[in-house]
């Protein structure tokens, strides 16, 4: 779980309000998907526009394009015979002959919906195929055209939110009967979700927490609750089996903001900046510490349901913004940067080092970066935290501070903050990510890949610290979206060379059941990039060299004949991974 924020510079200002929530927002109806206005960079690239000449048909090769281009840079504007729907359908064909990424981006909208690749034995990837891996992205036909909220995969079950709110479930361990993904939880405007071993916990937008069987058996053979009707003092029992996670003594207008889930536990934070923590698996009471609460174990525990929210109170006072769980441990991010881990260390994953007479600890603990900046002139803040399977990452923001040391000297970069990631956990599989293999790994280290970027911003002309826009951690996998600067406006009144660009994404870990998408079976101890996934579009193209993966970022297209405000999104789950159409 990460922070989100935005991650196109140059996305338009009504757009980027609405990247955070959810929903459509309500201004996104009123944008054009070519809305975008040009980028400054545009202003330099008249002259090609004013080379687009009138002889020229589409499909031309680039190569031909930028020679014509460049000997009759002061060919005529384009003359009247010539519609603008021709002249924009002809820029389009030589963006897509120029660039894989501008056809990726292009791909993303006209066709949106859900690639997966891994293991299929619970027939989460291919739902209708008896395949035991999908060794490359594939669409899950189901999804075509549909637009999601979340998406979260394990190896035997898949659980959506869809568009309106309504939670879909597939997979073996949901039911052996469906060959696609069936509504189960309807009407409650469910946006989040996490998955413990065999519940799933579900966000509503008001708050509420939701905690639903996966088994379709269960869901109808479980106690329902009774819900209220349109009837005053009117309650019908629900139409399937589930539990609600309440938090007490909420505060005035505070409520469940974020969850995040491990195997049996799951964390809840509030957007009073409180944490709570509660069991989530009906087979396991949580027993390695990844509560948060000293001494609480299934005999110990309080009266009342035996899922019922703790509030982790010696986090009180802290205002807690970020939540991250792996399978039996927790990672709590504070306002300040501070970072507290708490639950399973026997792999080093709570950044501790691992010391055989306390695998687990129990008590929310303190982790101290400043330590991994220790003779350096920099001051570590700590922007965000992830977690999944045995692994855990964080992200922080150094900044330099004039030392003692370097006397008068005059010091450069100063004030410049650079943007570093950190891994600790299991490395048997490369899912550190620093080039190692390293079994247990306590002391936090640093993934030189996703560390120390830097990039030119054209709209700002500042060199700017390329941070992550996301990270996704499945069991011994995981993958970072980065934060580049991106391009999704060029439009018909663009210049025919302007191509739009997505962000990078890299992955690294465990490649088993091939969930890295490389096509290889081999794990990766180094993030790499992958082929685009729609890989027969850019081979359409008379493209041979391989090109890379990158996401579109949050932008207002219009699909099926609306406006919606739309980005792709990765997940990585139990050996699976899939990108998605999010709302
Ligand atoms: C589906 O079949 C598998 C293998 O026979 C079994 O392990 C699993 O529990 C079944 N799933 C459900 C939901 O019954
Ligand atoms: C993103 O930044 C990385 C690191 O500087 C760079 O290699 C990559 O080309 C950038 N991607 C884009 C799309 O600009
Ligand atoms: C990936 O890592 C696991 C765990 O170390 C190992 O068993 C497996 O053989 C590795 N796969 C390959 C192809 O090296």
């Amino acid at each position: 779980m990460f922070n989100t924020r935005a991650t196109s510079r140059v996305l338009p200002e009504l757009c980027k309000a609405s990247r955070s929530s959810p929903l459509i927002s309500p201004q996104c109806r009123h944008l054009s998907d070519s809305s975008g206005s040009p980028a400054p960079k545009d202003r330099g690239r008249q002259v090609w526009i004013r080379a687009f000449g009138i002889g020229l048909v589409g499909g031309l090769g680039a190569a031909i394009f930028q020679s014509f281009t460049q000997a009759h840079a002061e060919a005529p504007e384009p003359t009247s015979h010539k519609t603008k729907k021709e002249i924009s359908t002809y820029k389009e064909d030589v963006r897509d002959q120029l660039s894989s990424q501008h056809l990726q981006v292009k791909r993303s909208w006209e066709n949106p919906g859900v690639y997966a690749w891994g293991s299929n034995t619970g027939r989460v990837i291919a739902p209708d195929s008896d395949e035991g891996f999908i060794k490359t992205p594939r669409r899950i036909p189901f999804f075509d055209g549909v637009l999601l909220r979340d998406l979260k995969l394990d190896r035997n079950f898949g659980a959506a939110i869809t568009e309106r709110g309504d939670l879909l479930q597939w997979g073996t361990a949901y039911s052996n009967d469906s060959t696609q993904p069936t509504p189960t939880l309807k009407g409650k405007d469910l946006v989040s979700l996490a998955l413990s071993r065999d519940r799933i916990i579900a966000l509503s937008s008001d708050g509420q927490v939701y905690s639903v069987p996966v088994s379709k058996e269960s869901q109808e053979t479980g106690p329902k609750p009774g819900e209220d009707t349109w009837i005053p003092f009117w309650s019908v029992p629900a139409s399937i089996s589930y539990r609600l996670l309440r938090t007490k003594n909420p505060q005035w207008g505070e409520k469940v903001s974020a969850i995040s889930g491990g195997l049996d536990h799951v964390l809840l934070m509030t957007s009073g900046g409180r944490l709570f923590s509660a069991a989530a698996s009906g087979e396991r009471f949580p027993s390695k510490g990844q509560l948060g609460i000293p001494g609480l174990t299934w005999n110990t525990r309080p009266a009342g349901p035996y899922d019922q929210p703790h509030e982790v109170v010696t986090l009180r006072g802290f205002d807690i913004v970020g939540i991250a769980a792996g399978d039996y441990h927790s990672l709590v991010l504070d306002k300040d940067g501070r970072i507290f881990t708490f639950g399973d260390n026997s792999l080093g994953q709570l950044g501790f080092d691992y010391n055989s007479e306390a695998t687990v600890i129990d008590t929310p603990s303190l982790l101290p970066i400043q330590r991994l900046y220790q003779g350096s002139n920099m001051t570590p803040k700590a922007t965000g935290v992830s977690a999944g399977g045995s692994n855990s990452f964080i992200t922080v923001d150094a900044t330099p501070v004039a030392g003692q040391s370097d006397g008068n000297a005059p010091q450069r970069g100063l004030g410049r903050i650079t943007a570093d990631t950190f891994s600790c956990g299991q490395g048997i599989w490369g899912g550190l990510g620093n080039g190692r293999w390293t079994h247990i790994q306590g002391t936090p280290t640093k993934i030189k890949a996703l560390s120390g970027l830097f990039e030119w911003d054209e709209t700002t002309n500042r060199i700017v610290p390329i941070r992550l826009a996301r990270i996704s951690v499945g069991s011994t996998h995981a993958s970072a979206t980065m934060d580049n600067v991106t391009r999704i406006s060029s439009n018909a009144k663009t210049s025919a060379s302007d191509t739009n660009y997505g962000a990078d994404v890299l992955w690294w870990g465990g490649n088993e059941f091939y969930q890295l998408g490389t096509g290889k079976r081999n794990n990766l101890s180094s993030p790499g990039y992958i082929a685009p996934l729609d890989i027969d579009a850019d081979r359409e193209k008379g493209r041979r060299e391989e090109h890379r993966f990158q996401v579109t970022p949050g932008k207002c297209v219009r699909v099926n004949g609306r406006n919606v405000n739309l980005e792709q999104r990765v997940e990585c789950g139990r050996f699976v991974s899939a990108v998605y159409s999010g709302v």
